[in-house]
């Protein structure tokens, strides 16, 4: 366009609309996806996290900050509070539509509660991003950005068996605890049955031994992902069902639960248990190290956070979304980007955070 045909145009209204209109790609026609492609380069970006219970939550919320500024975005990064998140997280995601966001990215505080907000995000046709943990039964869900956490489950799994195997070789059946999350998170049953793709056929054939029974995903949620109720309900467990009985090994589903299910344990005078977790958190890691905590899940949030990002300039720019398949959250299969989560224990820890300056120190030991 010609400098005098932008300058005749400059005082239209209209402009910005038909400019950034331009380029405008119809996403995939399943999920939605169908808002907001092409926006102005400095627009408002709301991003509503749980909680400050993991340090990946902590993590990412600086992320997205310095992030969407250096993208050129205006951020407005929120945490929910702890006593009541559901309710801080349902207003701070309204007060965002408010303000007029163009994208709302979502880590939702109770991936079941967001109805009303998403209806409003609709009808000011704002994208939402569902960060992390995929908001369920909704068709107003236009992304997913997380790891693959069916993946995180088969892999905490996995570990659990090498290390018992290495830890108590020959002494099979091994005896067993399993842990799963919060019940109000869709992440939880993901992880649980991608754990239990590969767990169930060893509990099937003798190899494991669940002592309490508790193998349901209803039976072993942590509400909150509350590092107490794990440490209660592995101190009822070992109270009703390990007395004069080994404890090998638990399946944790992260690194904050993980640390409080080993405190249970040794608390009760058991040597620490092959148990997996979640995270790569700096205390985990340390544990790790030292022998202790078997293993986790590398999730880097940083890489999580620059996917995120890139997914709100591409809809900026109007370009096509790069998404690596879909996810099912009981309404649509929702167009998402999933990441390859790494597993770490002992003995790849150094390799796994190598380009990570806060983890890698911690292997140096
Ligand atoms: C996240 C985990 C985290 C857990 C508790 C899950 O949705 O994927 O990384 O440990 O929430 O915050």
């Amino acid at each position: 366009m010609k400098k005098t045909a932008i300058v005749a145009l400059a005082g239209i209204a209209a402009v910005t609309v038909a400019l950034s209109g331009c380029g405008r790609t119809e996403p995939g026609a399943e999920g939605g996806g169908d808002d907001a492609a092409g926006f102005a380069a400095d627009a408002s970006i709301g991003v509503a996290l749980p909680d400050r219970t993991s340090e990946n939550w902590v993590l990412a919320g600086d992320l997205f900050e310095n992030g969407l500024e250096e993208a050129g975005f205006t951020g407005d990064v929120q945490y929910a509070g702890s006593s009541n998140a559901v309710g801080d997280q349902q207003q701070q995601v309204q007060q965002m539509i408010d303000a007029g966001v163009e994208v709302i990215v979502i880590g939702a505080a109770d991936t079941n509660q967001l109805a009303t907000q998403l209806e409003a995000a609709d009808a000011a046709d704002i994208t939402v991003i569902a960060y992390d943990r995929l908001i369920q039964n909704s068709d107003l869900v236009d992304y997913y950005v997380a790891f693959d956490n069916f993946n995180v489950g088969v892999l905490q799994a996995e570990s659990l068996l090498e290390g018992l195997e290495a830890n108590f070789p020959g002494e099979s059946p091994w005896n067993v605890e399993l842990f799963s999350g919060s019940s109000d998170d869709s992440n939880s049953a993901v992880f649980f049955d991608g754990a239990m793709s590969v767990l169930q056929p060893a509990i099937d054939d003798g190899t494991l031994n669940v002592v309490s029974g508790q193998t349901t995903v209803q039976q072993t949620a942590t509400e909150d992902w509350a590092a107490e109720n794990a440490q209660n309900r592995m101190d009822t467990i070992i109270t009703s069902s390990y007395q004069g009985v080994e404890l090998h090994g638990v399946l944790s589903p992260n690194d904050n639960l993980a640390r409080a299910i080993i405190a249970s344990a040794t608390g009760a005078g058991f040597p620490v248990p092959v148990v997996t977790g979640q995270d790569s958190e700096v205390a985990s890691v340390e544990s790790i190290v030292a022998g202790e905590q078997y293993s986790t899940i590398y999730k880097d949030t940083r890489a999580l956070v620059a996917a995120t990002i890139d997914m709100v300039s591409q809809l900026q720019a109007g370009e096509e979304v790069t998404t690596t398949g879909e996810a099912d959250n009981g309404a649509v299969e929702v167009p998402s980007n999933l990441l390859d989560p790494v597993i770490v224990t002992q003995e790849n820890a150094a390799e796994a955070y190598a380009d990570n300056p806060d983890l890698e120190p911690l292997t140096q030991q």
